[in-house]
């Protein structure tokens, strides 16, 4: 029998991580079975038991219970401490171990597979709710000159600056406090695109060899790909390679194998209406 594994969230049927897990498994000749489970809001825990108890050996967590995963972890990895949540679950006996490998995810697409360098770089990262907390530490590990916090409620950038100050050289305000910004990778963790909404960017955010990157993995161009590309930006990437990136580390952390990402991504970009 295949080991089990599983996505769970609400809603869930639009997830790509049963195709992405599927792929890897094929590629690499692990026998397993990925599947994507729904829970109701308040049934995360009762579902999770239920699926350990059919024999899951792990799992991923999304929208809306990476919280509620980070709660029920009697072990938990670093950087899940530090991103107070957790997108994967390693059964093993007793334990129930949570990683967050989110912030490595994008951290490993930016600079593997879209070739540029964080290190000596200006970021901008838009954004301080839970998906920015999650990638701030992976982002200062690899040394930025500078990494700037924006947010509308500037209060909750300020929190997070305090809480990573010792990582690395933060800065924080609102949008319009960077309006000189000049950043080299501006990266959209808000929700905003969600909701075909953009935060009030200023204009000179910007530079000629800017890479603009929206968290979020969608059908269309989001409105935040959509003004940075207005704005001459000529490197633009969506959420796609994070998505692929963080599963492969989930599936490294349960089956302690790399699996190739390219074709990966290649296989979901393939699948888009549109190309950036
Ligand atoms: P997530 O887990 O996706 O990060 P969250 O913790 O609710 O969700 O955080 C949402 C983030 O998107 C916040 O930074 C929020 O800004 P505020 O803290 O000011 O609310 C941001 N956000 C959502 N919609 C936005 C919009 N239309 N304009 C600007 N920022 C927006």
């Amino acid at each position: 029998m295949p080991d089990l594994y599983a996505v769970i969230g609400n809603p869930i049927s639009h997830s790509k991580s049963p195709f992405i897990h599927t792929e890897f498994a094929r590629q690499t000749k692990q026998a397993m079975q990925y599947s994507a489970l729904f829970a109701s809001l308040g049934d995360f825990v009762a579902t999770v038991k239920k699926f350990r108890e059919q024999g899951g050996k792990g799992m991923n967590i999304t929208v809306p219970f990476k919280l509620e995963a980070f709660e029920q972890s009697t072990q938990l990895t670093e950087r899940a401490k530090q991103a107070q949540a957790v997108n994967t679950f390693k059964f093993d006996d007793d334990q129930l171990l949570g990683d967050n490998t989110d912030g490595a995810g994008l951290a490993h697409d930016i600079t593997i597979n879209l070739d540029t360098s964080i290190a000596t770089k200006r970021i901008l990262l838009m954004g301080a709710g839970g998906a920015a907390r999650g990638v701030i530490l992976p982002l200062l590990e690899y040394q930025p000159a500078v990494l700037a916090i924006a947010n509308r409620t500037a209060k909750k950038a300020q929190d997070l600056k305090q809480q990573f100050d010792d990582h690395g050289h933060i800065m924080v305000g609102n949008y319009a406090d960077f309006i000189d910004g000049n950043f080299d990778i501006i990266i959209n963790a808000t929700s905003a695109s969600l909701n075909n909404e953009l935060p009030q960017l200023p204009a000179g955010l910007f530079n000629d060899n800017s890479l603009a990157y929206d968290m979020m993995y969608s059908n269309e161009p989001t409105r935040f790909l959509t003004f940075a590309k207005q704005q001459g930006v000529k490197h633009l990437a969506d959420g796609v390679g994070m998505l692929v990136e963080q599963a492969a580390e989930s599936f490294f952390l349960w089956r302690g194998i790399r699996p190739d990402t390219k074709n990966t991504i290649h296989l979901l970009n393939q699948q888009k209406q549109h190309y950036l």
